[in-house]
């Protein structure tokens, strides 16, 4: 306790910041449960756990996600991780040591610097030379105050070391282990997923938070230069490693008895080749005819990124909208290929798909396969899993030529679904059998202490009340735990080695000896 505390801190309540949550028993079972699946399905299908790092430098997601995306234009927690070389505070009489300090810090890289850093540098230093000729002069003027402020805003725009982000997805996360350690020299395709929380500062409603969590998994091959490739062998297994992929998404949601599951797919074409380009110039051109009666958002998307224009969810823009040329008309024919074969794949697998052209999808660096899936109970935001190919993605980020597709579950929606769902008894999995210890007397707390560290050994959970209880008040308190079973340990119990086991639900009491009391608890 600081005693020294002013009492208004000392009367303040903390709360969780808005937007983040605890996830508090028994939902945590669930929670559990849900990973627990995702584990063992995805190890069936080949794929091992990657845990990166929950900050990344900023640029890797303004690289990766893309720059005009809202993720990254608006969404993300950043701040600058400032270099430990420099001092907390500059004292003012050591700015000049302390702008030396930051240029050195600059020359060598440990600062990243851009030019116009090194430019803010420059400014902030030019300032302080001014302001300390001014106060040298000790002129109280108005333009000294100017001046003074203006070196504020400078200081504050220096960087005074790396930029770094709250990862709001990880994709380019496992990209950037997939170059840093070098995984294009270990057996391709190299099969990834990862389990963890996401940040974005987006505004928080049913089913959207600043913190929630992502169940992911990413499929990342190297492409090996090959004259001898054959193109259309190619496009075939790729498609096979897209209906692969979704299909192992759709067993876990099938194992965990998701309700009301539905399948989007779409194709949005090869950003490289001319079907992408040349249908988004032609949606460009189409918009703007119709420009004046779209919302303000849509009309900036038309200059930052037309597709996402499809993606509109206001009521007014949908006759707009429908009337637009669909991508699936100027597919090039690989994409056409390929899109086709996916299809196919996803009907051979028996999984059931919907089409959908206006799937584009809010991250920049997708191509041609894209899809979502939506589950029951969630209102308006009823993703609970977005995913796509993302080819070339590994090589913008400065690594070797890849292939990619992945996709992320909302683990809160999920989650949220199968609450809605009220089948919480398949949903969690079966419990293990609780046992709740009424003990009274000094003999019967040792046999008590000795029950409890077997039973737990075999995973049974135990309580073991830590003062003596009279028998009825340790059954109310035993029922009122959700305990199974109560077992009644007294000092005559224990003197004459029989057990007492009572059934909380029907009241039955069976008489045991210790080992056959761990066995019939341990076949339950
Ligand atoms: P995403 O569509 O941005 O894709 O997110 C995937 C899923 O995360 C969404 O469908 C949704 O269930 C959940 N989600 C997103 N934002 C929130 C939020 N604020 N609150 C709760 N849940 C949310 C990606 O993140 C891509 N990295 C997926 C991917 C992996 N594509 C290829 N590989």
């Amino acid at each position: 306790m600081n005693e020294a505390a002013p009492k208004k801190e000392q009367r303040r309540k903390f709360q969780a910041i808005r937007g983040t949550r605890d996830l508090l028993p028994p939902d945590t079972a669930l929670w559990n449960h849900v990973e627990e699946t995702a584990h063992a399905v995805f190890n069936t299908f080949g794929f091992g756990e990657i845990r990166p790092p929950i900050f990344e430098p900023t640029d890797l997601f303004a690289r990766a996600v893309g720059g005009d995306t809202d993720i990254v234009s608006k969404e993300m927690y950043t701040f600058v991780d400032r270099s430990e070389k420099l001092e907390p505070d500059p004292a003012i009489g050591n700015m000049n040591v302390f702008f030396q300090k930051v240029r050195d810090l600059y020359k060598s890289g440990e600062i990243p610097a851009a030019d116009q850093d090194e430019f803010a540098l420059k400014l902030a230093q030019d300032q302080w030379k001014r302001v300390d000729d001014l106060l040298n002069q000790v002129a109280q003027t108005e333009d000294a105050g100017k001046d003074i402020y203006t070196l504020v805003l400078l200081y504050d725009a220096l960087r005074l070391g790396t930029r770094v982000s709250l990862r709001p997805e990880a994709t380019a996360s496992v990209c950037r282990a997939y170059i840093e350690h070098n995984m294009q020299q270990l057996p391709q395709p190299q099969k990834l997923y990862y389990i963890g929380p996401m940040f974005r500062r987006e505004r928080p409603q049913k089913g959207r938070y600043r913190q929630f969590y992502q169940i992911g998994a990413e499929v990342l091959e190297n492409v090996k230069p090959d004259p001898m490739r054959d193109a259309a062998k190619e496009l075939a297994k790729d498609a096979i490693t897209d209906a692969e992929l979704i299909q192992m998404v759709m067993t876990f949601f099938d194992r965990l008895k998701l309700p009301g599951v539905q399948l989007e797919i779409n194709s949005i074409g090869h950003a490289a080749d001319n079907c992408r380009r040349g249908y988004v110039a032609l949606l460009k051109s189409e918009l703007e005819k119709v420009k004046d009666k779209l919302g303000a958002d849509s009309q900036r998307r038309i200059e930052t990124n037309p597709l996402r224009v499809l993606d509109s969810k206001l009521e007014h823009e949908q006759p707009i909208i429908a009337t637009l040329p669909k991508i699936a008309d100027h597919l090039c024919d690989d994409c056409k290929t390929h899109y086709a074969a996916v299809k196919r794949e996803l009907e051979l697998r028996g999984v059931f798909y919907n089409e959908n052209w206006r799937l584009v999808r809010g991250l920049d660096y997708y191509m041609r396969t894209t899809f979502e899936i939506t589950a029951q109970g969630l209102g308006s935001q009823n993703a609970v899993c977005g995913g796509g190919r993302y080819d070339g993605l590994v090589e913008l980020l400065g690594g070797p030529p890849t292939k990619g597709i992945g996709f992320a579950i909302g683990e809160d929606r999920l989650i949220l679904s199968l609450q809605e769902a009220k089948d919480l008894a398949i949903a969690a999995g079966k419990q293990p059998p609780f046992v709740y210890i009424a003990w009274m007397g000094a003999n019967a707390y040792a046999a008590a202490v000795r029950a409890a560290k077997d039973l737990r050994a075999a995973g049974i959970r135990v309580e073991l009340p830590p003062v003596e209880q009279k028998f009825g008040k340790a059954l109310e308190r035993a029922s009122k735990l959700g305990a199974h079973y109560a077992l009644i340990l007294g000092d005559n119990e224990v003197a004459e080695g029989t057990w007492t086991l009572k059934t909380l639900a029907d009241g039955t009491q069976q008489k045991f000896t210790e080992p056959h009391l761990l066995e019939f608890l341990k076949k339950l």
